[in-house]
């Protein structure tokens, strides 16, 4: 079939078919009878944009149900709710004509101050790797496709366009890629979207090692490479990486590239061939799960002809499922027994987020809600008596004495104060990372205020992200709702209200300020991002190290409390399978996430403290008690031996630990390995000793650990071929565009798009009070904050070709004074061919 159509297409058909159109679509070739298709976002809902030119903002979306963001998915250690979330989306999919859905992120967090983090499920690969696999299953089993992000060491949002993450290859293997490798193989999404970044020196978007070597010869992937939006670097280059499909497209000169390329055997045949029939295949793939979608259900189902069915998806359901999945996901980090409010006490309500709650984060992933439940909404449904003050405003960051006095005299009549607070979109976004871990100046000290009344004060907690909690010990009780999506307000108020008990854990450790974190020293310090800390990523850092942290890694409370007994470890087949028996010791019925530890011992190579190899989460009625089973693959022992090149699994002792967090450890048993290997220790002696413990610092040896020679120099994201001597370096299309004010023309330019985008945050900031002025405040603030970091390069590639390439390369040539050449280059006039659509059918058969 691939190949029959392939002998047909002509090398511009080719070409066209590799890249986008109109930003969300890709091109069709209508003599052929080859349909476009529809991408959209992205992970927790469908952002279908209305028109081509439609942006983040919410007005220039269908609706669509906003689902929990993945970090609070993740939470609810429940891959299960995954799936479902999954097969709604994609049902809401099916419904507005969307083919593959660009989701889930599955990157690892490896800074709590990445702004993408709510995005993301975990800094531990095997929870990412359970909920991606669920969530693409989930999507894929309704006939959509998934394109699985960002692909990959992408864990920093202000140097995603230039940056290049240097990373050893074993932190690659067990860290980085180990999420992408396991949803590959066991869920084989669609298509796989690589990341802007270099790893290693080289661009995601051209990366061979990772796009062929790895990604399809090792792990198997027979689905489509995408770019990230504008990702594309050298479009033959990528080509001839692996890398198929140049999204959002549009980019004459990409285009261009490709039918020269062809033409001078610079790009051979057979790759042009291959990319084209996995494309080919793709569409396929999604014109047959449409179908499937629509076979007629009952022996009274319509005929269909064979077009993508439209029948409605159930709103309402998905409603509810967002809501089941947000009270099962946020998590009681305190409680002195003020939580469950038992609705007799005399209630306060504080914070401005009470009735404008944050459910999801800036960025491409922002969706059009169908409807929004906020805690006010649902606290009056329940006809809960309150009295609200505002105390401070989301979308104001600066402190308002009259709100704050208002809320502390109100405070006198109350027993019990509830803060809704936590972070906006305006300090937690795509597109940029937080400069520090703390919440509002507005938020901190009238909860300080607050406090200081000697009322129980019960926090509410809003946020992608952990974040700084200096007036911890004050509070009464901690909810932490995550991002909850848009019925998050029902499920605070069944949690608060005792009408459901919280059951969700961290999926990510939460330090008590960044400069804890084991990236510290070297995260967004500049372009070049070194990975010194190998493997020693959140609690494999932390409680190697022991740090003290606000929480650990899995921790999360309940109304009830949780005990575990008879702890029993069998082997079946290249399987381990641990039981025990977990009861429910309190008097409110209650969920447990029970989670299995690994710790090697004595072994050849350095390793964190201790590995998650399995969880579970069970359900318990007071009193009684379950059998959990725990099973994992020996495999998820092994580590990555940087001489043999593939995982080893050493012989030895382990030991196994079941854990209600990282950090509570309550029964342990011992593992012995003998059908394994010796492995032998194939780091140098300083890395060895370096890595002894996780390392505070870029050690000296970090060159010899990623085989780079010197690592402060190399490699450099953006070489400059004309560095000369005594002077700053040339503006390339690879400079940030902030550096532009070095020159004058550059300055003119960069002011220029600055104030445009400017102007529209003003204007926003004038609109009158409603979800658009919010949305459309938090991403001009998202392109303010972003485009700073962009390059020429990545504006254009981004610009679905309103900033053509010729027109990217005249500003640099201006920007760097050289008038002739960038006056030449802006006149230039090419004569781009049409696309396929835009041909007669049959005017183009060759
Ligand atoms: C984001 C992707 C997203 C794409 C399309 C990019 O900026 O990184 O995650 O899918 O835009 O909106």
């Amino acid at each position: 079939m691939e190949n029959h159509i392939l002998g047909r297409l002509t090398l511009e058909e080719k070409a066209a078919l590799l890249e986008g159109t109109d930003a969300w679509y890709t091109n069709s070739v209508p003599r052929l009878g080859i349909p476009r298709l529809h991408l959209t976002d992205g992970p927790h809902g469908v952002r279908k944009v209305r028109s081509a030119g439609g942006g983040f903002s919410v007005s220039a979306n269908e609706p669509a149900t906003a689902f929990p963001t993945s970090a609070t998915v993740a939470s609810s250690w429940n891959p299960e709710l995954a799936f479902r979330m999954g097969e709604a989306i994609a049902e809401e999919c099916l419904a507005a004509g969307v083919d593959v859905l660009l989701a889930p992120g599955i990157n690892i967090k490896r800074s709590p101050l990445c702004g993408r983090n709510f995005e993301y499920y975990s800094e531990d690969p095997l929870v990412s790797a359970a909920f991606g696999t669920a969530f693409v299953r989930g999507v894929q089993s309704k006939g959509v496709g998934c394109c699985v992000k960002h692909f990959a060491v992408n864990s920093s949002e202000n140097f995603r366009f230039v940056g290049n993450s240097v990373v050893d290859e074993r932190a690659l293997r067990e860290i980085y890629l180990r999420a992408f490798e396991s949803v590959v193989k066991n869920a084989k999404p669609y298509a796989v979207m690589c990341s802007y970044n270099q790893i290693n020196g080289t661009f995601a978007s051209r990366n061979r090692r990772l796009l062929t070597d790895i990604l399809r010869n090792e792990w198997g992937f027979d689905g489509v490479v995408i770019t990230d939006w504008g990702a594309t670097s050298d479009r033959v280059e990528g080509l001839l990486a692996g890398c198929d499909l140049d999204m959002p497209g549009g980019v004459w000169h990409n285009r261009k590239s490709i039918i020269e390329a062809a033409r001078s055997g610079r790009l051979p045949a057979e790759v042009l061939d291959a990319s084209v029939r996995r494309m080919l295949r793709l569409i396929e793939r999604c014109r047959s799960g449409k179908a499937r979608a629509a076979v007629p259900k009952g022996p009274d189902a319509p005929e269909q002809d064979g077009a993508a069915p439209k029948s409605q998806p159930d709103l309402e359901k998905h409603a509810e499922l967002a809501c089941k999945i947000a009270r099962e996901s946020a998590v009681l980090l305190k409680n002195d027994g003020t939580l469950p409010l038992h609705g007799g006490e005399r209630l306060l309500v504080v914070g401005e987020m009470f009735e404008k709650m944050r459910f999801q984060g800036a960025g491409s992933s922002l969706v059009q809600p169908t409807r929004v439940i906020t805690p006010k909404e649902a606290f009056d449904r329940r006809g809960v008596t309150y009295v609200y003050e505002k105390g401070y405003r989301c979308f104001d960051p600066r402190r308002d004495a009259r709100l704050e006095q208002a809320a502390v005299r109100a405070a006198d009549g109350a027993d019990t104060i509830v803060f809704f607070g936590g972070l906006t979109d305006l300090e937690e976004s795509e597109g940029f990372d937080r400069e520090h871990m703390r919440l509002g100046d507005n938020q901190t000290e009238l909860l300080n205020m607050l406090l200081a009344t000697g009322k129980k004060v019960v926090l509410v907690l809003f946020a992608g992200a952990p974040v700084e909690l200096p007036f911890f010990d004050g509070l009464s009780a901690l909810l932490y709702m995550v991002l909850p999506g848009m019925c998050g307000g029902e499920a605070a108020a069944a949690l608060l209200l005792g009408e459901a008990a919280p059951s969700g854990k961290l999926a990510e450790s939460w330090p008590m300020r960044p400069e804890d974190a084991s990236c510290h020293a070297d995260y967004n310090r500049g372009p070049v991002a070194r990975y010194y800390e190998s493997v020693y990523v959140g609690y494999r850092a932390y409680d190697k190290a022991g740090t003290k942290l606000r929480f650990p890694f899995g921790y999360g409370l309940s109304y009830t409390t949780f005990q575990y007994a008879n702890m029993a470890v069998r082997e079946e087949g290249g399987k381990v399978v641990v039981t025990a028996d977990i009861s429910n010791a309190g008097r409110r019925s209650g969920a447990e996430v029970v989670q299995l530890y690994a710790r090697r011992l004595s072994g050849a190579v350095f390793r964190p403290d201790k590995e998650l190899v399995a969880f579970a989460k069970v359900s318990l009625q007071p009193g009684e008690t379950k059998k959990v089973e725990l099973t994992f693959d020996k495999k998820e022992l092994s580590f990555w031996h940087v001489g043999l090149g593939r995982r080893v699994l050493e012989n030895g002792v382990y030991e196994l630990l079941l854990a209600a967090s990282a950090a509570d450890i309550r029964l342990t048993a011992e593992l012995r390995i003998t059908d394994g290997e010796e492995a032998g220790n194939p780091y140098p002696p300083e890395v060895a000793e370096a890595y002894a413990m996780p390392p505070r610092d870029i050690p000296p040896c970090f060159g010899r650990l990623t085989g780079y020679a010197d690592t402060s120099e190399t490699p450099s994201p953006a070489p400059s071929p004309g560095r000369r001597k005594n002077r700053k370096p040339e503006l390339t299309m690879e400079t940030p565009l902030r550096e532009f004010r070095r020159t004058w023309t550059g300055r003119l330019f960069y002011n220029g798009v600055m104030r445009s985008i400017r102007r529209e945050y003003e204007k926003a900031l004038k609109m009158p009070d409603s979800l658009e002025r919010d949305s459309r405040i938090k991403n001009t603030h998202f392109l303010i904050r972003m485009l700073p970091f962009e390059s020429i390069r990545t504006m254009c590639m981004s610009s679905s070709g309103a900033l053509p390439y010729h027109v990217a390369e005249a500003v640099v040539e201006l920007a760097n004074g050289r008038w002739i050449k960038g006056l030449s280059l802006l006149l230039k006039k090419d004569k781009p061919i049409p696309l396929p659509k835009e041909t007669a059918p049959g005017s183009a058969d060759g």
